[in-house]
């Protein structure tokens, strides 16, 4: 199978970004060191914790023309099928604890006992909340009948029938609303707020910044996964991450950093067109919202509003930004579930491939390959952070069942 043509549909150097530096003050202000150690330690220690793979594609390397090719596939994750399974659940594990704290002044409450639910009596009386476009209120909900609360979840109109189910079997309750991600966001919560139920959002904003801050923590988990299972030499040259929000990506940057420091890799946010808010801020300078009028198929990256904390962390952190459309989802989906030239079939989900189609379209536009420093030496590491999260909606892009690609 040959690799599809990618065009990057804009693309922009990020001129505030230190390059050759050391971590600064500001990004391990955002997310330091301490609380990602706590977020690892403690989601390592949560039953059925494996790591997920990371493949070495040397044959999909060969083919884009770079020095190798690695890819972090959280298609298994917890058996979530996303690597927000790292994010939500690990939150509502914290907010359980704080509002169980504050309840009770005189007992101390650890992360342990919201785990092994030794207040269960206590903690199925509170509520968490979240909008959602799938993968996010996965799990919340997951997280909260794991450890025994309640939880309603948001969506908006488009989220597929699929997504809604897979929460509803954790016990949530679905609440349907008109419009974009970020309308279901606001009635989420303006809701909370009439009802006393508590936010666990993967988004920051002027005023909410410590839970999304822990759901960042969360997701460092895979980026220590990855960089512990590189080979010992191997510092990775380049990453390609997808933005959402820029909860994910700022999370990405800011443990690279912590872990490389003055040989933090080129980093390179890539996002679907019609849901540009983090290429549209780095070409302003500073943080702008996108009101989404096409839904992309890359579900998980449809979103319009950027995390601050993201941003934080991305404004020094990214050197590229970059957008592409929705014509390569299905032909890259097709391409890792077939493999290429001896490399294993992989389950990736149609937001897990962005990152990967932003190298791809990079390396076949010799003017940004270049400005990019991107060419046959370089090690690149990209994250599939889904699988089939919607089964029916991969079989009817891929052609085959997620199932069958991966027995
Ligand atoms: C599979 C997948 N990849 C990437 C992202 C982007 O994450 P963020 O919104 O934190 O940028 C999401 C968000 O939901 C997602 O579901």
């Amino acid at each position: 199978m040959s690799l599809p043509e990618i065009a990057i549909s804009q693309s922009h150097q990020n001129a505030a970004a230190l390059v050759d530096s050391a971590c600064p003050e500001s990004v391990s202000e955002v997310l330091d060191v301490a609380r990602c150690d706590l977020a690892r330690n403690t989601i390592s220690q949560w039953s059925g914790y494996t790591p997920t793979t990371l493949h070495s594609l040397t044959g999909l390397a060969g083919e884009i023309g770079v020095g190798a090719l690695y890819y972090k596939d959280e298609s298994t994750r917890f058996g979530l099928g996303s690597f927000k399974a790292l994010g939500g659940a690990y939150a509502v594990q914290h907010v359980l604890r704080q509002t169980l704290d504050a309840d009770m002044p005189d007992t101390e409450v650890s992360l342990e006992d919201i785990n092994t639910q030794h207040f269960a009596d206590r903690v199925k009386n509170i509520t968490v909340v979240t909008a959602t476009d799938g993968n996010h209120g996965r799990s919340v909900a997951w997280g909260a009948q794991r450890f025994g609360c309640e939880c309603m979840i948001y969506m908006h109109e488009n989220v597929s029938q699929g997504r809604q189910e897979a929460v509803e079997a954790f016990g949530a309750k679905v609440v349907r609303v008109p419009g974009n991600y970020d309308d279901s966001v606001r009635q989420a919560d303006q809701d909370a707020k009439a009802n006393g139920w508590h936010i666990v959002s993967d988004t920051s904003y002027p005023g909410y910044m410590e839970i999304p801050r822990d759901v960042m923590a969360g997701y460092t988990l895979m980026t220590t996964e990855a960089m512990d299972q590189l080979p010992e030499d191997v510092i990775p040259t380049h990453v390609f991450i997808q933005g959402g929000c820029g909860g994910l990506a700022g999370a990405v940057g800011a443990d690279l950093w912590h872990r490389y420091g003055d040989r933090m890799p080129h980093l390179t946010v890539v996002e679907p067109v019609p849901a540009a808010c983090l290429y549209e801020s780095a070409r302003a300078g500073t943080p702008q919202l996108v009101n989404i009028v096409d839904e992309s198929l890359m579900a998980g990256l449809s979103c319009g509003e950027v995390s601050l904390l993201g941003w934080q962390i991305l404004h020094p952190g990214a050197r590229h930004f970059m957008t592409i459309s929705d014509a390569p989802v299905a032909p890259l989906m097709q391409m890792l579930a077939a493999g290429v030239s001896g490399d294993s079939p992989v389950v990736a989900g149609e937001s897990a491939i962005a990152g990967l189609a932003g190298l791809i379209g990079a390396m076949q536009n010799e003017s940004l390959a270049q400005q990019m420093n991107l060419d046959a030496k370089s090690r690149v590491l990209v994250f599939g952070t889904e699988g089939a999260t919607d089964p029916e909606v991969f079989e009817a892009l891929v052609g085959t069942s997620a199932d069958k690609i991966a027995a």
